[in-house]
């Protein structure tokens, strides 16, 4: 289906819950967050992806919070895996559970994951996540990388000043394994809404740093390069340096039941209790609405939510 200003929309982010293992200081508080409200049922993101689905999304990624942290996380992805329309069915996961889980989510028709990874140096990673472990992570890394997932991608956010200096680390990933790295650039958002301005680097840092990559270009919201002897690609995508609205062909479902047409705007629809024709006509109505573009170069982000609970 089209927006107003001409988009096709194709994928869904379909958050399954707000709730994180890990405590990223640009993320969350030190406590944690109190949730919005109760994560959908399985049945309800069942019902809300087979509903997109009708509407022409062909793509779905489950986010969260953490969304390996649901007891019955196999059990969704296989449903809607199976369901008629859907393509692809990508992950979002920190990855500290994906050494147990990595194979059973392959079987149960995951087709792509993303891992969100900061750090690769053991202190550094502890400190970011504040206590998180990294040898569980990598670990389940190399287990994705076995399972035979389409595609394996880490997802790196820029933080100057803090790992700034292991860009050239993550980049060399792409030598060892067949795995894309895309630098993220920080968004002024919940936490690290009033860092200091070094804190939001460009993504050009990334070219700065690591002359030899060449421009394979681009893939969806990502600006693309490689190293001559890459396995992988590198990604950078640079919501704050250069807006890709125009190229956005998402919606977002948060884990409480609302949809968003965009991460940025205050505009939210709920869709919880909605069923079949209701909910078709949120959902229509959402896609429709899709804002032509977010305000960040203004400084601000309209929304009031965190990244965890909208979905990263
Ligand atoms: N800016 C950019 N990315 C963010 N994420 C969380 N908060 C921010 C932010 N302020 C990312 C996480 C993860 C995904 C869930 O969203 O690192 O990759
Ligand atoms: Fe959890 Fe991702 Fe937020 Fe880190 S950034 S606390 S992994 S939701």
């Amino acid at each position: 289906m089209l927006d107003t200003c001409g988009r096709e929309v194709r994928t869904l982010r379909l958050s399954v819950t707000e709730a994180c293992d890990l405590r990223c200081r640009y993320c969350m508080p030190e406590a944690g967050l109190a949730p919005r409200g109760e994560p959908l049922s399985a049945d309800a993101l069942v019902a809300i992806a087979q509903s997109a689905a009708r509407l022409g999304i062909n793509k779905i990624r489950l986010t969260g919070g953490e969304p390996l942290i649901r007891k019955d996380i196999v059990m969704i992805c296989e449903r809607i895996a199976k369901l008629e329309g859907i393509t692809s069915l990508c992950i979002t996961t920190n990855g500290t559970r994906l050494a147990q889980l990595a194979e059973k989510l392959r079987k149960a028709g995951v087709h792509r994951l993303n891992l969100s990874l900061d750090s690769l140096d053991d202190a550094r990673y502890r400190e970011l996540t504040r206590g998180g472990a990294l040898a569980p992570v990598l670990e389940g890394l190399a287990r994705a990388l076995a399972a035979g997932f389409e595609r394996v991608k880490i997802n790196c956010v820029l933080i100057g000043g803090v790992n700034d200096m292991e860009i050239e680390a993550f980049v060399a990933l792409t030598r060892k394994w067949p795995v894309d790295v895309r630098f993220i650039e920080l968004m002024p958002m919940g936490e690290c809404a009033g860092w200091p301005q070094e804190a939001f680097l460009s993504a050009e840092a990334v070219l700065q740093r690591c002359p030899e990559l060449r421009p394979i270009g681009g893939e969806g919201v990502a600006v693309r390069y490689r190293l001559p002897d890459g396995l992988g690609a590198v990604g950078l995508i640079r919501p704050m340096s250069h807006a890709f609205c125009g190229e956005c062909d998402r919606i977002r479902i948060t884990a409480d039941g609302m949809l968003k047409p965009c991460l940025h705007s205050g505009e939210e629809i709920s869709l919880r209790g909605l069923t079949g024709e209701a909910l078709l006509g949120a959902l229509a109505r959402g896609i429709g609405n899709k804002p032509a573009t977010h305000h960040l170069k203004e400084g601000h982000s309209d929304t009031d939510r965190r990244m965890n609970q909208i979905g990263g």
